[in-house]
């Protein structure tokens, strides 16, 4: 479905990802592994289009695809960003038909149909929908940064780190949900992990990303078997995973 050859991006002269490739076919969950500062998140927003030095050849369903952020999305693609990004004075369901924005000519009764669909999700946020965003747990605004990214209509699900800060049964909770969606109406995802274990626990396929190059990569069965990703990535405990 996606498919990404040579792409390059960084920040000024600094070039943080050189030369990768990376493909993620429908309803698959791919994951991207790799230390601090590696680049996963320099690779996702210029996956997304939000990254103005990002060159390389990028294609959707084997056709070209455009620059910029808009067209991503227009494609299928929508990113959780690391920071959560929500609007912090807008309340739940605000922040949710802002996920819509795109869709702003459809009829009112189909983003309504898909805050449901969020809610059914995570219903925690329907109990919550007149909050301010701000006012939310961790676990909360992580669902609802999920719940505002659903809204677009992806087909392509961009997670960048979303077990940051949450409590392991909430992080599980929510790549659980996530992991249905893929099941159930072949939503493929990008999930972004510094949680080695976890990502390469849900996902089918993964890459090892060090010092923005692709180090390695393969089905997550095999690298969780791979001695250098137990050596760097999982630790002793890697057997009981
Ligand atoms: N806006 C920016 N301007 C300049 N350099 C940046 C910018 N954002 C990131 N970098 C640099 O790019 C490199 C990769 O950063 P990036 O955030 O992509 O890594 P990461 O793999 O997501 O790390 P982490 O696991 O800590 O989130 C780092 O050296 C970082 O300092
Ligand atoms: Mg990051």
């Amino acid at each position: 479905m996606l498919s990404v050859k040579a792409l390059r991006a960084g920040y000024g002269r600094s070039e943080v990802i050189d030369d990768l490739s990376l493909r993620v076919d429908a309803g698959e969950a791919v994951a991207v592994i790799g230390p601090n500062g590696a680049g996963k998140t320099t690779l996702l927003n210029a996956l997304m289009g939000l990254n103005p030095q990002a060159t390389g050849q990028m294609s959707w369903r084997g056709q070209p695809l455009g620059r910029g952020t808009a067209a991503r999305l227009r494609a299928g693609m929508a990113l959780v960003p690391e920071r959560r990004e929500l609007f912090g004075g807008l309340s739940v369901i605000d922040n949710l038909r802002l996920g819509a924005y795109l869709r702003r000519r459809e009829p009112a009764s189909a983003l309504k149909a898909d805050v449901e669909f969020v809610f059914g999700l995570f219903p925690v946020l329907q109990e919550r929908q007149s909050q301010m965003a701000q006012t939310l747990s961790g676990g909360e605004q992580q669902m609802l940064a999920i719940g505002r990214a659903l809204m677009a209509r992806p087909q392509l699900l961009l997670l960048d780190e979303p077990s940051t800060g949450l409590a392991p049964r909430i992080t599980l909770q929510i790549l659980q949900a996530l992991d249905g969606l893929r099941a159930s109406r072949g939503l493929a995802l990008l999930l972004v992990e510094q949680n080695a274990r976890l990502a390469l626990r849900f996902s089918g396929r993964a890459y090892v990303l060090e010092m923005g190059e692709v180090v390695l990569d393969g089905p997550s069965a095999e690298l969780s078997h791979d001695a250098r990703v137990i050596d760097s990535y999982l630790g002793s405990g890697a057997t009981h995973a």
